[in-house]
């Protein structure tokens, strides 16, 4: 091969491979977004389903690194969220999460974020604090949830709305595939939440073919 076709092609390769080059990713989530479109796709499909509404103070039970309240406070200004989490390893990427977000849409998210670390038997939670609590993807890994879900009447403020999004099992039997806990079966799910005091609000579908649903509960009478 001669000389100049050989630096031609050297010179040819390595702008191939800057130009294929994807964003830097500063942290780990399979749902990665690359630009301001890809973060209103999520909100606009899934997450404007949790209600989170302007002002509010939120709290996230299991809120992994954060992707999703960040993602949600690019639409809704003014909340102040707790992020609650048992391993504190997946809280440490939330600053990152957060300041990529930032560089994406081009401007400071409104919000205040907590970062919250709490125990199997306790959310360390601040009392009647709450407009709204998330569980996102979250219920089926506790596995004992009673104490749990018994504090969070406590975490709830008067007229507070705890929201539940879970990907539900069609049939008896089904597990995830990643963390391979079993899905929950709808009618035993809204069994146990009222059988924990919680009277179903709405239900509402996020994405069929995951079986992706959105839960809103209230307190029950007895609170
Ligand atoms: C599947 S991840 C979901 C994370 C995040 N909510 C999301 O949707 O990206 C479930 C999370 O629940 C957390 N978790 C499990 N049991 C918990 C408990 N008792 N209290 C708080 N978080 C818990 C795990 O550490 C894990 O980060």
């Amino acid at each position: 091969m001669n000389i100049l076709l050989k630096a031609f092609l050297t010179n040819f390769c390595v702008v191939l491979i800057f130009s294929c080059k994807s964003v830097d990713r500063p942290y780990n989530y399979k749902r990665f977004p690359e630009s301001f479109s890809d973060i209103r796709h999520e909100y606009k499909n899934y997450y404007h389903l949790t209600g989170c509404k302007q002002g509010e103070t939120i709290a996230s039970i299991g809120a992994g690194n954060g992707i999703k309240e960040v993602q949600i406070s690019c639409f809704v200004e003014g909340i102040t969220w707790y992020l609650q989490e048992i391993d504190s390893s997946r809280l440490y990427e939330f600053e990152k999460v957060l300041e990529y977000h930032e560089n994406l849409i081009g401007s400071p998210i409104d919000a205040d974020f907590n970062l919250v670390v709490g125990t199997e038997s306790s959310t360390n939670l601040p009392h009647g604090t709450f407009d709204r609590i998330l569980m996102l993807n979250v219920f089926h890994e506790i596995e004992s949830r009673q104490g749990i879900m018994t504090e969070i009447h406590q975490l709830l403020n008067e007229n507070g709305v705890l929201v539940i999004m879970e990907r539900m099992g069609k049939m008896e039997g089904e597990v995830f595939d990643d963390c391979k806990y079993p899905k929950l079966l709808e009618p035993n799910f809204l069994q146990e939440m009222e059988d924990y005091g919680y009277e179903l609000k709405t239900k509402q579908l996020g994405e069929e073919m995951s079986n992706l649903m959105f839960y809103a509960f209230g307190l029950g009478e007895g609170d």
